[in-house]
């Protein structure tokens, strides 16, 4: 390590005599910096010994005509100004040099980070070129430099909505669950986890963005109810990009609030039954808008919320023509309800599951209109759904397909019935039990027994010495894909009367971790809202529900059964470390 005496800011690093002629040498600083001095005709410079692109040491470079070119993967840079000639790589940082009675110093400058734009623009290329190390080296440096998450946030949102405004596919919804669970999943942890998910998150919608058209509101004068009408008529008609416009539209002469409502009244038409994705990526555009606000999202939830309400559906095949056929005749039961004043929240369960397990789609929506009929509290009806799905993926077989895929799309979206109560009002949410009871009926392919919801889960309590070893030993389990046992692990532990937090989070942290994070972001994002919304002791929320424990065991088989166990994440992990000015560079200076 380098003495240094600092003098003006300019710091004492080597003497001439250091640096043999056509050599380079690594120095560090107090602070823990390499840098690295050259002598290249009789003349120092020096430079961050950081690759700006990987973190390689720039000492084993090669210097040619004033051009630096890094050894490992060839970025090359001006010696002198430092700016690179490549893509997907900053710039590198360069100092000023004076050499004083055979004594090198160079002038650091202070230390503020200065390169907010120059790492949001690596970010962007990163996002196009779909390059996992830019995204993450961008971000970890962001993140480093004290940029707010949220103005990452913003910019990863930008790309989405170009790259999905400029694909012609509707089932670019993914991406926005992606995006959007992994941010909620990520404010629950802190520093490299936080780090993992956010760099998941950017990395999983990234993708090619080419420019488009401006779209430009309809001429004046339009009203409301002419725009709410014909987005009504082109979502039937499957037009998509009329849509959009509609949509600009209304959002110019101010109507956003009317805008999410619509495009819910659209998507739970009986026509769109057996689209859970459209319901879905709703209430992910709905997420959105609540969290950043129209101006930052008005082009995404445009142009993919058109493209929901808007897509072509093609023939049905006879279930699903029946069933759209019973919806169609039980809307005047939804129209005519009062349901925000349903105030039951004590019902017969087990007769309403029963109804909904029947592979009987008469049966199923005769279920749901008996419970609505009845004055049953919305709330409490999707929370039977949300706890009836968790019970499916706590039993599950697994020993041919689980039906994880299946399984996952009716927890999420009996969810996300949630939202749509909260976005779109009562009638609504209504509608959309229908479409959460037409998943459960299209996955009656899945093998999975018959039984009483309330009835009591049973079980023994884990014989471990502390709720430590509890939580070690089910991570042990998920690590080692030991998918027999880890549920009734996790049922054990919770028998045994540790509360499920602590379990949760840690088993969170090893789902993040692993290479399947980004199929796993939204259950897992759903599994922690449910789980914290049932802990309380309002029944029409789950509080007390013999089933609750169902959410944690379901996850822990799900997240166990589809995990590989490939290490693909280390580029945020060495992303981390480099925004730390530590990668290569240290070891190869140990
Ligand atoms: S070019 Fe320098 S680390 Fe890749």
């Amino acid at each position: 390590m380098v003495t240094t005496r600092t003098e003006l800011q300019w710091t004492r690093v080597a003497a001439l005599s250091d640096v043999a002629p056509g050599e380079a040498k690594g120095v560090r600083l107090a602070d823990g910096r390499s840098i690295a001095l050259f002598n290249v005709d009789g003349r120092i410079y020096a430079t961050d010994n950081q690759c700006p692109h990987m973190g390689y040491p720039l000492t084993r470079g090669a210097v040619r005509h004033g051009i630096l070119t890094c050894d490992w993967h060839g970025r090359s840079f001006d010696l002198e100004g430092g700016g690179c000639f490549n893509y997907e790589c900053d710039d590198l940082q360069t100092f000023p040099v004076d050499v004083r009675q055979d004594q090198i110093w160079i002038q650091l400058g202070d230390a503020k980070y200065k390169r907010r734009d120059e790492h949001l623009r690596l970010l962007w290329e990163g996002l196009l070129s779909e390059d996992r190390w830019t995204i993450s080296k961008a971000i970890a440096l962001l993140l480093k430099g004290g940029v707010p998450e949220k103005r990452i946030v913003e910019m990863v949102l930008r790309h989405l909505g170009r790259h999905i405004a400029s694909s012609h596919d509707a089932d670019e919804g993914g991406a926005v669950s992606r995006l959007i669970n992994g941010l909620k999943v990520g404010r629950r942890y802190g520093d490299a986890d936080r780090l993992m998910v956010l760099a998941t998150a950017a990395r999983s919608v990234a993708g090619k963005a080419a420019e488009r058209l401006e779209v430009v509101p309809l001429p004046s004068p339009v009203e409301w109810d002419s725009i709410a009408g014909w987005t009504r008529m082109f979502s039937h008609d499957s037009q998509s990009e009329r849509i959009e416009r509609c949509l600009f539209t209304a959002y110019h002469l101010h109507h956003q609030d009317k805008i999410l409502p619509l495009l819910y009244e659209c998507a739970v038409e009986p026509r769109f039954l057996g689209f859970a994705e459209n319901l879905l990526s709703l209430g992910h555009l709905a997420e959105i808008i609540e969290s950043f606000g129209w101006e930052q999202s008005s082009e995404l939830v445009f142009n993919l919320g058109a493209k929901l309400i808007g897509r072509r559906r093609g023939e049905p095949e006879r279930f699903r023509r029946d069933a759209v056929g019973v919806m169609t005749s039980m809307v005047p039961i939804t129209e005519a309800l009062h349901v925000s004043t349903n105030p039951v929240v004590h019902y017969d369960e087990d007769a309403f599951v029963t109804a909904l397990l029947s592979a009987n789609i008469q049966k199923s929506f005769d279920g749901v209109a008996a419970v609505l009929n009845a004055g049953v509290k919305l709330d409490r009806l999707i929370t039977t759904l949300v706890l009836l799905s968790a019970d499916r993926m706590a039993r599950t077989p697994v020993n041919v397909d689980a039906g994880w895929g299946a399984l996952t799309t009716e927890l999420n979206l009996a969810a996300s019935l949630r939202i749509a109560e909260r976005q779109g009002g009562d009638r609504i949410a209504a509608k959309e039990l229908f479409h959460a009871a037409w998943q459960i009926f299209a996955n009656r392919w899945l093998n999975i027994p018959v039984r009483p919801l309330t009835a009591p889960l049973g079980g023994e309590k884990l014989d471990v010495p502390s709720e430590d070893a509890g939580v070690q030993l089910i991570l042990k389990s998920i690590a080692s894909l030991n998918v027999k046992d880890v549920g009734r692990q996790v049922l054990e532990y919770l028998n045994a009367g540790y509360p499920g937090n602590r379990l949760l989070h840690e088993m969170g942290r090893a789902m993040i971790w692993d290479d399947t994070n980004t199929q796993v972001l939204p259950t897992l994002s759903t599994v922690f809202e449910e789980w914290e919304r049932s802990g309380g002791s309002d029944p029409a929320l789950g509080g007390g529900h013999p089933a609750r424990y169902q959410l944690l065991v379901g996850l822990a088989r799900y997240a166990t059964d589809i995990r590989t166990n490939k290490d693909r994440v280390s580029s945020t992990n060495t992303a981390m470390h480099f925004a730390e000015g530590k990668t290569t560079v240290d070891v190869f200076e140990e």
